[in-house]
């Protein structure tokens, strides 16, 4: 490439460092009239730009230069500050980069090569996983009992899988299709009746029993759901040997610890294909996970097909240096974007239910709208509203307005298809992390205070998500947020609490009498590094996770297990945010091992879980990751 940027810590403070950025000009022609564009997800401090002039929107960052020209094989030099936690990571630097030409008659763009970010003080430590011998029999989640009884099963080419109950229809079907695509293992249409469902009526929903002898198979539960845990488990256990396939002779006896499990993956930031999207909702059956959350929409993309509004797609699903959504996160010079149509929905959600997962779609608002409202402007845009604010991802024009009457009919065309598209009950409406200081120059939202008497902005959230709770029931539907969602004080206490800052907010809001899920992002957000060496891909803005980490976590373990309050606990979840997140490789790495050890804490009990035992069982799980071709980050270098 014919240019580069070097990026460098000049000086870090706690809360505040400085940078000096040097693009080189490594081509045999000069540049004249010339810009920098690049990609840096923390907030550059517009007044400390030196020798240039900067516009930062969200993380596209436009540097417009005091040096007019760059000479060939010269090079231009600025420094900038960030109120920022000092960088310790590669992924905190500048990320993409290019170079225009803005000439009258067309514009030109260079890509730019950029050396990762000279860092002043990488961490030195680095998390060690204990060398551990292999576990006989590998499951994950462990099961609650387990008898290991004598012998093994092998599955014969004369096997067939037989139905005792209607019920177990769809579990067979996916234990059918794993076993072939794993194992390459074909049972027979017409053969002997060794692996046998049956319903047991005494099992409780999400209960299964896996009985395997040397004759054969029986897999016991009640319902549709238990019948995939029990498939699920059956396939952790198969081993190939030279004799060919066999089972462990076992007895296996399980249920969930928490009722929901789930998984939330972020399409919005980065746009997944459906593949990628059901190639992970097919693991989460495998860890008997749920639930599926799926993200989809937020300030950089709209990804759902909504009929009655298809601006919120043409426009809202795509990015680029042309588009009414500029460049984010990555591909600066290139156009990023996609979204679902309600028919591919249709078909996930399907693909979920046979896997006994349950799909909540999540719309996020007030904040985070970014995408809808640069779609929508028409509606959704308060012209009078002079407030100035900045979100945490460095946005001044993504919140909508509780006082525009259009704001409620976007909601309410919204709400009725995503009721219309989705069984689930639980419909997320997001209300996360919308900024201080949105709503109060705007006469509007000023008028709408004094109507009420509210004394607080923040009031007004509470009176859009209200208004939103009591239109999702009339729907059917029970309205689920993020730990604001109860900001503002108006929704009821049927509204369901993910808290994700930390725990207490999930604690909080269980005293009040709210349903809670636990999603804390010290623990359960897959996108935080998992070590400290500066390659290690990933943000940090809740320290690092290794797999120990996580693994331990356990849902506000300092409340007693016979504390009333447990019972608010519906479970807990991990979260994939995908800012940095755009092929499968990488969502791979972030993912795996972690996933594994996340799914063990909501379904075992936590007077079985034991770090080294997991370790022994993962060591022997690894192959069938390496099966399924999952880019896992090796525990063991
Ligand atoms: C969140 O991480 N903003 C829910």
């Amino acid at each position: 490439m014919n240019y580069r940027i070097d990026f460098a810590v000049l000086s870090e403070q706690k809360n505040d460092c400085r940078f000096g950025l040097t693009l080189h000009n490594l081509s045999e022609q000069d540049l004249a009239d010339w810009s920098l564009h690049f990609i840096m997800d923390r907030f550059i401090q517009p007044d400390s730009v030196s020798n240039g002039e900067l516009h930062q929107v969200g993380s596209f960052c436009s540097l417009t230069p005091k040096q007019a020209v760059l000479p060939a094989n010269g090079h231009y030099y600025c420094e900038f500050r960030i109120k920022t936690a000092p960088f310790r990571f590669y992924s905190d630097g500048i990320k993409e980069a290019f170079v225009q030409l803005n000439h009258a008659e067309a514009t030109v763009r260079y890509d730019v090569a950029v050396t990762p970010i000279v860092l002043a003080s990488p961490y030195q430590e680095r998390s060690e996983i204990p060398q551990t011998l292999q576990a006989e029999l590998c499951l994950i989640p462990k099961p609650n009992r387990i008898e290991r009884l004598s012998g093994s099963y092998l599955l014969a080419t004369t096997s067939q899988i037989t139905l005792q109950s209607t019920q177990a229809e769809q579990a067979a079907m996916w234990l059918q299709q794993e076993l072939k695509s794993l194992y390459e293992f074909e049972p027979q249409p017409i053969g002997n009746a060794d692996i046998v469902y049956q319903i047991n009526p005494i099992l409780d929903e999400e209960h299964y029993q896996l009985t395997v002898t040397s004759h054969g198979v029986l897999l016991e539960a009640s319902s549709h759901v238990g019948f995939v845990h029990a498939s699920a488990t059956l396939l952790q256990l198969v081993q190939r040997t030279q004799s060919g396939l066999i089972i462990p002779c076992v007895k296996v006896t399980d249920a969930p610890r928490f009722k929901y499990r789930g998984m939330m993956l972020d399409c919005a930031r980065h746009f997944h294909p459906v593949e990628r999207v059901e190639r992970l909702i097919n693991q989460l059956a495998h860890y008997k996970f749920n639930t599926f959350h799926w993200h989809l929409t937020d300030d950089e993309g709209w990804r759902i097909e909504i009929k009655s509004l298809p601006q919120l797609t043409n426009i809202g699903a795509w990015r680029g240096v042309d588009k009414e959504i500029g460049p984010q996160f990555s591909t600066a010079a290139d156009q990023h974007g996609g979204y679902y149509t309600q028919e591919e929905i249709k078909r996930v959600i399907a693909f979920a239910q046979v896997r006994g997962i349950t799909v909540i779609p999540e719309i996020d608002i007030p904040g985070h709208c970014r995408a809808a409202i640069r779609s929508l402007s028409e509606w959704l845009l308060d012209t009078e509203d002079r407030s100035e604010y900045r979100s945490i991802q460095n946005y001044n024009d993504n919140v909508l307005s509780p006082a525009l009457p259009a704001t409620y009919r976007f909601l309410d065309l919204v709400l009725e298809e995503v009721a219309e598209l989705f069984p689930s009950q639980f419909i997320h409406i997001g209300a996360d992390e919308v900024p201080d200081g949105v709503w109060i120059n705007s006469p509007k939202c000023q008028a709408l205070m004094d109507e009420h008497g509210y004394q607080d902005a923040k009031e007004l959230q509470g009176h859009l998500l209200r208004y939103v709770e009591k239109k999702l029931r009339s729907l059917g539907k029970r309205m689920v947020g993020w730990e604001e969602a109860q900001h503002g004080n108006k929704v009821s206490k049927d509204t369901v609490i993910y808290s994700w800052l930390s725990e207490q907010a999930a604690l909080d809001c269980a005293k009040q009498g709210f349903d809670v899920i636990l999603q804390p992002g010290q623990y359960t957000y897959l996108d935080i590094v998992q070590d400290y060496a500066p390659e290690e891909p990933g943000v940090a803005w809740a320290g690092v996770t290794p797999l120990e980490r996580a693994y331990g976590y356990e849902p506000l373990a300092e409340v007693p297990a016979d504390h009333p309050i447990r019972k608010r606990i519906l479970g807990m979840q991990s979260a994939l945010w995908c800012e940095l997140i755009n092929d499968q490789s990488r969502m791979d790495y972030m993912l795996y091992p972690r996933l594994t050890a996340l799914a063990e804490a909501g379904w075992t009990q936590s007077a079985l879980r034991d770090w080294t035992d997991y370790l022994a069982r993962l060591k022997g799980h690894l192959p069938l990751l390496d099966k399924q071709g999952i880019h896992y980050r090796a525990p063991w270098k």
